[in-house]
């Protein structure tokens, strides 16, 4: 008889079998598909003023052997949720998944839900899988399909050179460079293009809107990083007249410097066409690189109809490992 039980991310020893049941889930997939334990011990507990989370689990006795995950957008996007299951490999297809899906979505609708959605990752070019066949089963369409991209940070240092002398900071242009936490002067106008993100970023038939970036909640959001011991290693373009007109980041880890995740990248529609994309990755990957020497990978996903983010990190070395469906259901 397996329970499904909502759990108090700060009870350690639950939340640690919660994290090894996810663990062991994606276990198959390549790259660094789950976070190490102590990022997820330190960061699901903590503070999180962007979104709320909920954890469940499916218990079997004294055994946990499914993990499930509801994160809410607290700040816009109040119709959605995001929604995670993870069987034990040694206990798929008992219902075990379906159950916890349920119970996410029976969590979700109430706080006001409407659309759920959730995620499946694939070997690319390969279609069958179980959790896209599990997706199917719940009920969930595909809305937009990513590619999940792996760069060697060995592979980046042989091309960084090349890459140096395609992308050039255009005259008048200005890039600079912080860990966390933006400039005073420039936080004003970096908040102006975050707002811009959602309108920019192809999002296939995900039921997204824009969002308001005012200052507070950069420094909010900020502060949560900083409490969390997670770097964003972030170039920003200052365009000639001092307005940010592109910002793209690589996170890192305290608890895991050898691995890294691009985070956001945009350029203002104002201010493209002038490599400033390229310039602006090779910024933040040098400064990853000079922080953390012993990096060895980072990773990213970008839609598959995104051309041009795929054609720069392309350039820099990245190599597609995944391909992920963002799958969604109206409630
Ligand atoms: C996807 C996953 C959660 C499914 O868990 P599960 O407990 O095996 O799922 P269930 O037994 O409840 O299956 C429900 C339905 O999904 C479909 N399904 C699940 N696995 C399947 C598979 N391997 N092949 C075909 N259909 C499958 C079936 O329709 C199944 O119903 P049925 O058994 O009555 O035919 C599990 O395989 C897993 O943890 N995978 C790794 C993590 C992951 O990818 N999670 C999803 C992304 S968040």
């Amino acid at each position: 008889m397996v329970d499904i039980e909502q759990l108090n991310p700060r009870n350690e020893a639950a939340l640690r079998a919660w994290w090894d049941v996810g663990n062991q889930a994606n276990a198959y997939r390549p790259g660094k598909p789950w976070p190490v334990w102590e990022q997820s011990r330190v960061s699901l507990p903590a503070h999180n003023p962007e979104r709320g989370v909920t954890l469940l689990a499916a218990i079997d006795g004294r055994e946990m052997v499914g993990a499930g995950l509801l994160v809410r957008p607290l700040k816009e996007n109040l119709h959605t949720a995001m929604a995670f299951a993870y069987v034990r490999p040694d206990r798929t297809r008992e219902g075990i998944g379906r159950r916890l899906v349920r119970e996410l979505e029976v969590v979700a609708a109430g706080d006001g839900r409407t659309t759920l959605q959730g995620e499946a990752y694939l070997p690319p070019g390969v279609s069958g899988t179980a959790p896209e066949a599990f997706g199917r089963a719940m009920g969930y369409a595909v809305a937009s399909r990513e590619s999940i991209k792996e760069l060697a940070t060995a592979d980046y240092l042989q091309r960084r050179s090349g890459l140096v002398e395609r992308a050039p900071v255009p005259d008048g242009y200005r890039v600079i460079t912080f860990d966390t936490v933006c400039p005073e002067e420039h936080l004003a106008s970096f908040g102006r293009l975050l707002g811009m993100l959602m309108s920019e970023v192809p999002l296939g038939e995900l039921d997204l809107a824009a969002s308001d970036w005012p200052p507070e909640r950069i420094r909010e959001a900020e502060q949560r990083q900083v409490d969390t011991g997670r770097h964003v290693l972030t170039a920003m373009a200052l365009a000639p007249d001092g307005a940010v007109a592109g910002v793209s980041d690589v996170r890192v880890d305290d608890s895991d410097t050898v691995h890294g995740q691009v985070g956001i990248t945009i350029v203002d529609p104002a201010h493209r066409g002038r490599r400033l994309g390229l310039a602006l990755k090779v910024a933040t990957h040098d400064l990853a690189l000079a922080s953390y020497p012993a990096l060895e990978s980072v990773d990213t996903s970008n839609a598959e109809v995104n051309t041009w983010m795929n054609a720069v990190n392309e350039a820099l070395g990245y190599r597609t490992i995944e391909t992920l469906l963002e799958l969604q259901k109206k409630l």
